[in-house]
């Protein structure tokens, strides 16, 4: 069994066995995606208890729990982790059944083939990226909590790293190559340049991750499409889904 849902940054609530019953008849061999923005992997104290605690809480499910990253993860953190190849694809192994899709990979899970692509822009930081080292810091901070705007903190709670290298992006159309550029179903945080525009409204402009995930959109044949980022759930069209709190099988 597949069963895919959308952001927690952090909050595993949903996964408890009276919300989500499913899992009493899961096995290691079945598997829960996030589509980014999982969270759990966030403070920058690295033995964080609470952090901890829902880590192994996850890993002691019933199931397999995936992500692939959003772009609210720490991604120093993230990175610090030996990377892995399981099931075909790129992994940071958080713990043994709670696993980190790495971008442009495609994965054999439960007979499926799987396309993953993290990362997105934030959109909630209209006031600005501060640097805590910077002599001005506590006077910016302040002036935008006084205006109420939005903003994060390099390498705290924002990183460059929420988009893609040239070559993460390279080494997906490499890899979907390799699999005659088709796949089951495509996992990633954002969506390509034209979903956005139906979903946004005009709200959200284009970017370079975007920009690719729409040249993936135009030439690798795919059943279904997953996604988060945009906090909502709903079918774009019959084939891109987009996901928020709601826990969905696909497989
Ligand atoms: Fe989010």
């Amino acid at each position: 069994m597949i069963y895919i849902t959308g952001d927690c940054h952090g909050n595993f609530e949903r996964f408890n066995a009276r919300i989500f019953p499913e899992q009493k008849t899961m096995t290691k061999e079945d598997y829960v995606i996030v589509c980014g923005d999982f969270g759990g992997v966030w403070k920058r104290n690295t033995s964080d208890r609470e952090e901890t605690m829902l880590l192994d809480w996850l890993d002691s499910r019933s199931y397999t729990t995936l992500f692939v990253d959003g772009n609210h993860e720490n991604f120093d953190r993230l990175d610090s982790y030996p990377i892995e190849i399981w099931k075909g694809g790129k992994v940071h192994k958080i713990r043994p059944s709670v696993i980190h899709l790495m971008r442009g990979q495609v994965f054999e899970i439960a007979g499926r083939s799987i396309f993953t692509f993290g990362g997105a822009s934030s959109h909630d930081i209209s006031g600005g990226i501060l640097e805590v080292d910077a002599p001005d810091f506590e006077k910016k901070r302040k002036a935008l909590q006084k205006g109420f705007l939005p903003y994060r903190i390099n390498h705290v709670s924002w990183w460059a790293r929420e988009l893609p290298t040239e070559k993460e992006m390279e080494e997906g159309r490499r890899n979907l190559v390799v699999h005659g550029d088709e796949v089951d179903f495509i996992v990633t945080h954002c969506c390509a340049s034209s979903t956005q525009a139906i979903l946004g409204g005009g709200r959200y402009k284009p970017d370079p991750l975007t920009n690719y995930l729409e040249e993936i959109r135009q030439k690798t044949k795919f059943k279904k499409w997953f996604f988060g980022h945009y906090h909502d759930n709903k079918n774009v069209n019959t084939e891109e889904i987009l996901l928020y709190e709601q826990i969905i099988r696909i497989w």
